[in-house]
């Protein structure tokens, strides 16, 4: 992206010499808030916001916030309730609320948070610096629309500075299955890909600040569908153009639907080695009566044959995945068939909730259905039992092997080296390595999350 997407909307709200304002943003929920949290603060940036570390020392909060259990949405009441002292000591603090939370309740939130000066929804970030400018101006705003322009054309270009080795790459948001208990394709609208010469270029330009690894990010990436010189790309080919790129070393994406990993994308597992073998790919249940009802539009074999397809291609491919418990109407046998899947499809890991009923989703009109709370937590206790046990085996496995390893930071011990392995797996070691590099590593020993091992070259 260049400056001439500067338009009167992101213009910076101040002269360059002006006092620099501090900015605290607080992110919740999936990476691709991370992601935005990255570009809202580069954002405000052009408007002389400069990122720092604690509330206390903010003239602005943003509070990124996630909707997907109402665990997650009443986290933001507790978190601005603790603000409240900090907008009495200073008066000219301004409390912003984005994110999903923002885009599904909007007006509601300065209702019941009267302190609260901006709501800016996912689609209206490159709004931010205009509305920051009437917060000052004493005047509040509401911002839900889902705008026709692309936010990220109207965000000034991106600064220049070194980067981390790893960066998350949004590439397409939004979603249209409109599973039964999600939010996610009311907070975040249909789905919309990104042209692919745009993310290319965004690509490039993380690299040459030197990032080796990329993830792409959608809410429904594999469902990706960007336009190049007027025809239609999907993930795949996007992939295999960003091979392309030398000094990217490593690709990887989240969050897959099981129905949108086609041919193209199954071979690319095979025939593309930048293209990591680690697949987040949710299939919330192990159930057909509960898939159906979760109109997931897929079937539990059709599931586990579509894993053996693609570990037909690459067989070392660490699977993990997204699990519900208590989806209203499941029964014992249900959960039952929820373990097996567990078990057959052999998640190395795999992340687990309590179903949580959303308003306006369909699954929340089922509450004459809702599992007793007690029977859903003896499950959920059940279920991350078994996958951690397997957890526990996939890591144990590791130890002996060879793996490779971007390292990401320093440790928190002397001399210590923190890295990924091509599965994801955290890796430790001791000794004399660059942050970007990747090194072959021999495993030693596990511990609950990560691995240790020793430099083998
Ligand atoms: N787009 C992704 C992730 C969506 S949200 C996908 O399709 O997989 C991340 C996870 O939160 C989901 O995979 C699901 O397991 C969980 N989740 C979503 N809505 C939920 C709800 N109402 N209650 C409990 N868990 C939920
Ligand atoms: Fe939600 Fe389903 Fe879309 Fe994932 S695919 S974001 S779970 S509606
Ligand atoms: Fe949460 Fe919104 Fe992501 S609801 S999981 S922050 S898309």
């Amino acid at each position: 992206m260049s400056d001439e997407n500067t338009t009167l909307e992101n213009a910076p709200l101040e002269a360059a010499d002006a006092p620099v304002k501090k900015l605290f943003i607080k992110t919740y929920g999936c990476q691709m808030n991370v992601y935005d949290s990255e570009r809202m603060a580069e954002a405000m940036g052009g408007s002389g916001y400069e990122s720092v570390d604690s509330p206390e020392a903010a003239d602005m909060i943003l509070l990124n916030t996630c909707h997907i259990r109402e665990k997650a949405a009443e986290k933001i009441y507790s978190e601005l309730g603790r603000y409240k002292d900090l907008k009495v000591q200073n008066p000219d603090l301004k409390i912003g609320v984005a994110g999903c939370v923002a885009q599904a309740e909007g007006e509601e939130i300065i209702r019941r948070q009267p302190m609260v000066d901006i709501v800016v929804g996912p689609q209206s970030y490159h709004r931010l610096p205009a509305l920051t400018a009437k917060a000052i101006a004493g005047e509040k705003s509401v911002e839900t629309d889902f705008p026709e322009e692309d936010k990220f054309d109207h965000m000034p270009a991106r600064p220049k500075a070194r980067r981390a080795p790893v960066a998350f790459l949004t590439v397409q948001e939004g979603c249209d299955k409109f599973c039964a208990f999600c939010v996610v394709p009311y907070t975040r609208g249909a789905e919309v890909s990104r042209p692919v010469d745009r993310i290319l270029d965004e690509a490039r330009d993380l690299v040459s600040r030197g990032v080796r690894e990329i993830t792409l990010l959608g809410q429904n990436v594999n469902g990706y569908h960007g336009l190049k010189d007027g025809k239609v790309w999907g993930l795949a080919a996007l992939i295999r153009a960003l091979a392309k790129i030398d000094d990217l070393k490593r690709i990887r994406f989240t969050t897959s639907h099981p129905n949108d990993m086609d041919d193209d994308l199954i071979a690319a597992h095979g025939d593309c080695d930048k293209l990591m073998p680690y697949l987040h790919l949710p299939v919330q249940s192990g159930s057909d009566p509960i898939l159906k009802a979760m109109n997931r539009k897929h079937t539990a074999a059709q599931y586990l044959a579509l894993i053996a397809r693609i570990r037909a291609v690459r067989p070392d491919l660490h699977l993990s995945g997204d699990f519900i418990v208590g989806f209203p109407g499941e029964t014992d046998q249900d959960f039952e068939d929820t373990m097996e899947i567990v078990r057959a499809a052999g998640f190395g890991t795999a992340y687990s909730f309590k179903y949580s009923p959303r308003p306006g989703t369909p699954a929340a009109e089922k509450g004459d259905k809702m599992v007793e709370d007690s029977v859903a937590h003896a499950r959920l206790h059940r279920l991350q039992a078994l996958i951690t046990e397997q957890q526990v085996a996939t890591q144990e496995a590791m130890v002996g092997r060879e793996l490779k390893v971007l390292f990401e930071k320093a440790g928190r011990l002397e001399g210590q080296m923190i890295g990924k392995s091509e599965y994801l797996h955290p890796v430790f070691v001791t000794g004399s390595v660059e942050i970007g590099d990747i090194r072959t590593v021999r495993i030693t020993g596990t511990e609950r999350n990560s691995l240790a091992g020793e430099l083998v070259d």
